[in-house]
């Protein structure tokens, strides 16, 4: 009796989830690593850390309910058997990030999917910074909100000197947040400026709001920066859209 019951709410289980394929396409070009970390209380994904050349694409399946992000590194080599990246590197040692999360500045993709046709929430976040262009397109799916979210423009390019991190070469590799850079709770929404209210935007998170309107510039940039979709099948990640 006791399994059959437990036969049952397994099955139930099973019925309430959802599947949803995260594919993973590489415009840019150079090569990619991209990385992902599923958020607390839920093991890793099967996948979390591959490469991505030029035009290639890759598919992770992701059984709903899930909550995480997505990440793409540059300029990775392996080194003394360590696999480092100059941006967004997670630290593992390997292409897999094995629940390590990017060093900031990043830019970074955050879903949290809803099991059986529900609402999912998406975004693309600059609050850690910026290290290359990305879009997040739902395929089908419906809502008023269910539509591609990019940010496509190069930040770096634009990115003012105190923020910038550069390669060795010169060249600017990623753009810090503020929050980053000065750890100050106006531009953290940190201490008593903890509260949506509190927290404006700022001459800083302006200049990333201006380069890619549709993504978060700091954490309370909620309204013109959360996408949301019911019944989304699959998502296209798609990095230097
Ligand atoms: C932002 O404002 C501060 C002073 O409040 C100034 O020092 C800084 O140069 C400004 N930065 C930008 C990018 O406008
Ligand atoms: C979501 O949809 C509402 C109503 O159509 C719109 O006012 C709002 O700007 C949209 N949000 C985003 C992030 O596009």
């Amino acid at each position: 009796m006791k399994s059959w019951i437990f036969g049952l709410s397994l099955l139930t289980l099973i019925s309430e989830s959802h599947m949803a394929t995260l594919y993973t396409r590489n415009n840019c070009p150079f090569t990619v690593w991209p990385g992902t970390l599923t958020g607390a209380g839920i093991p890793q994904l099967s996948n979390t850390g591959f490469e991505l050349a030029p035009q290639a694409w890759n598919a992770i399946t992701v059984i709903a309910p899930w909550s995480g992000r997505l990440w793409a590194r540059t300029q990775c080599s392996t080194s003394s058997g360590l696999f480092t990246c100059a941006t967004a590197n997670c630290g593992s040692g390997q292409v897999a990030c094995n629940g390590v999360g990017a060093v900031p500045p990043a830019t970074l993709v955050e879903f949290t999917l809803a099991p059986n046709g529900g609402q999912d929430f998406y975004d693309i976040s600059l609050v850690d910074g910026f290290n290359l262009p990305i879009s997040v397109t739902p395929q089908s799916g419906s809502g008023p909100n269910c539509t591609i979210t990019s940010c496509s423009a190069n930040v770096n390019a634009i990115c003012p000197p105190e923020l910038i991190v550069k390669a060795s070469c010169g060249n600017a590799i990623a753009c810090k947040s503020a929050c980053l850079a000065f750890n100050q709770p106006k531009y953290c929404c940190s201490g008593e400026y903890n509260s949506p209210q509190k927290c404006e935007p700022t001459n800083y998170s302006m200049v990333f709001k201006n380069q890619c309107p549709q993504a978060y510039s700091y954490a309370y940039d909620d309204k013109t920066s959360i996408f949301t979709c019911s019944g989304a099948p699959n998502y296209l990640i798609t990095f230097c859209p």
